[in-house]
């Protein structure tokens, strides 16, 4: 069973493409991660799933439900966190979840539980009562989450749960989302821009570029489809051109250039070829600046299907 399904999604924000064409689907029960860097277009397709903006064209469903026909059916059924959070800094954590659980049309003994329930549930029980100005700001996205899960959604939007978060809070954080996705039996769609995080957290992942979908699989998969390790070779002086040649010639296959001085080349084992690597591009007269290997992870994944660097991408250059 399908959880959400998207088919042919596109927007247009003036001369802005932010979707250019998105299809992909979630199994019920799955974490899934839309993983991309800066204006990608993953809050838009988040936005346009929980029925905050239309599509110019395409379809979308969330739990069978049209998200232009039914947007109404689709709201009771999910969960949403966004981008930016919406506490309210001079209330409590439990105010907020009161509040919110009000909103979603919830009194009495079953709201009560229910925040106590979600208060344990995403470890903010101790802070509860204290107002939410004084939270760490991983105590703050915890309370946003909560938020999210108060009427009992089946599928939850987590837009960017761990950005701002220091490195150690988002390694609570990935625990705190897998955990509770078996607690609630929830399916999770979460967008992120940390590899790192997609790797961890996504049962599957799609990666978003310029409003599209790239590729789709479970991180060992779309890490299993470049075969082999990557070679950085930077060069000092540029020869390219040539230093791809001469890759080529000891059985490295040239993918890319990173920055018109960096060849990256994939090998079978990256370790037994580097010295033959360098003494060839030594024999061929090219000044190499420092090379290293390493296994796929998902930077290569990218980088091969975009051609672009995903990290320096992500900074905007
Ligand atoms: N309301 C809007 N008006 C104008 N342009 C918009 C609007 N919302 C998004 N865009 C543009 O659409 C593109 C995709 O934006 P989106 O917010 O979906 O990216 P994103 O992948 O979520 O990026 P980030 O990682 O920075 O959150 C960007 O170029 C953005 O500037
Ligand atoms: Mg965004």
């Amino acid at each position: 069973m399908e959880a959400i399904v998207v088919q042919e999604l596109r927007k247009r924000y003036g001369e802005v493409r932010a979707l250019n064409g998105v299809s992909f689907s979630v199994r019920e029960g799955e974490v899934f991660g839309l993983l991309g860097p800066n204006g990608a277009g993953k809050s838009t397709t988040v936005r346009v799933l929980v029925t905050l903006t239309r599509p110019d064209s395409g379809t979308a469903s969330v739990a069978g439900h049209d998200v232009r026909k039914e947007p109404t059916a689709v709201r009771r059924t999910i969960g949403y966190v966004p981008q930016d959070s919406g506490v309210d800094g001079f209330g409590t954590g439990r105010e907020n979840l009161m509040l919110q659980g009000r909103i979603q049309g919830m009194s009495g003994r079953d709201l009560r539980d229910r925040t106590n329930e979600l208060l344990e549930l995403v470890g903010i029980a101790d802070a509860a009562d204290r107002v939410v100005r004084g939270y760490s700001g991983g105590m703050r996205r915890r309370l946003d989450i909560a938020l999210g899960l108060v009427h009992r959604p089946r599928v939850l939007f987590l837009d960017e749960p761990t950005t701002g978060l220091d490195p150690e809070a988002r390694v609570e954080m990935w625990d705190e989302v897998t955990r509770l996705a078996q607690a609630e039996s929830l399916t999770i769609l979460l967008t992120t821009h940390y590899l790192e995080e997609a790797d961890r957290l996504a049962n599957r992942l799609a990666i978003v570029s310029q409003g599209t979908i790239v590729v789709e699989g479970t991180p060992g998969e779309l890490k299993a489809l470049l075969q082999g390790d990557a070679v950085h070779v930077e060069l000092a002086n540029g020869a390219v051109d040539q230093a791809k040649d001469v890759l080529a010639g000891v059985g490295a296959r040239p993918e890319q250039v990173i920055d018109g001085r960096t060849v990256v080349a994939r090998v079978e084992n990256g370790g037994r070829a580097l010295p033959g690597i360098i003494s060839a591009l030594e024999g061929a007269g090219i000044v190499v600046e420092s090379v290293s290997v390493s296994r796929p992870s998902l930077d290569d994944v990218y980088l091969h299907y975009t051609g672009r660097d995903f990290q320096s991408e992500d900074r905007g250059e």
